[in-house]
């Protein structure tokens, strides 16, 4: 579920097949395409249902005020599609939507390979696709409820595995092999003791004397950007 003119816009310039889309106000999509997606005229609007506003109400817990809503295929995982070179993120059991959202989005402006999660929350919730802004159509993003370590998907197997932990060695371009999986932990406890036990290294970010760690999502930021920056 695309909510909101940024996630269907992003779907659409990354190729998502929309299977349904409703506005509440059709002028104000055609500005918003004008202003902010031109590359998109005379698709975006193209075939959204027109609905009033008691209708639109209806469809999300939290209407986006731009008055876009839509629906959109989720894509099949292709092994073949992520890339050896670029670090593939993993997120160990996040908790948040809006991180999930957030790493998405920042996984796919840096080019990272791919971005997979494991525990209970399903990436692709609505709420993380707002958080991301639809950018989940950008690069693979795959969803491993369970993970063994000794038996990773194709996509993941013999890549090296960098913890990102706050306790490892201080964060450094060279530290990060080509390809790697770059690992975060869970927002309170961080990483779990098997996946840090089964890291090739453990990279740090230094942090001032008091702070005990960054946001999730900031953190996965500010690694894929010292990766992409070099
Ligand atoms: C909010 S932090 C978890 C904090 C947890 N108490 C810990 O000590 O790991 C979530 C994740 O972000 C990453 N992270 C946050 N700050 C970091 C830092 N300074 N260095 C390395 N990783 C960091 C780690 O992967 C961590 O597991």
């Amino acid at each position: 579920m695309l909510e909101g003119f940024h996630p269907f816009k992003h779907a659409l310039r990354f190729g998502a097949t929309i299977l349904e889309s409703v506005t509440r106000d059709p002028e104000r999509l055609n500005d918003l395409t004008g202003s902010l997606a031109p590359d998109l005229a005379g698709i975006l609007g193209a075939g959204a249902v027109s609905v009033p506003d008691s209708v639109f109400r209806q469809l999300s817990p939290v209407p986006p005020s731009t008055g876009i809503i839509a629906l959109a295929k989720r894509p099949v995982l292709n092994p073949g599609s992520f890339s050896l070179s670029a670090p593939l993120a993993l997120l160990e059991n996040p908790r948040s939507h809006g991180n999930i959202g957030a790493a998405v989005r920042v996984a796919a402006a840096a080019g990272a390979a791919g971005l997979v999660t494991t525990g209970e929350h399903d990436p692709w919730h609505p709420s993380a696709l707002v958080g991301s802004a639809g950018l989940h159509f950008a690069l693979p993003v795959a969803w491993l409820p369970e993970i063994d370590l000794d038996e990773l998907p194709t996509y993941m197997a013999g890549r090296k595995l960098v913890a990102v932990d706050p306790e490892g060695e201080q964060l450094d371009r060279k530290g990060i092999p080509d390809g790697a999986i770059l690992a975060f932990g869970t927002e309170r406890d961080g990483l779990t003791r098997e996946l840090l036990a089964a890291a090739h290294t453990r990279i740090a970010i230094p942090m001032e004397p008091g702070v005990s760690s960054l946001n999730l999502a900031t953190a996965v930021a500010v690694v894929l950007y010292a990766w992409r920056l070099g």
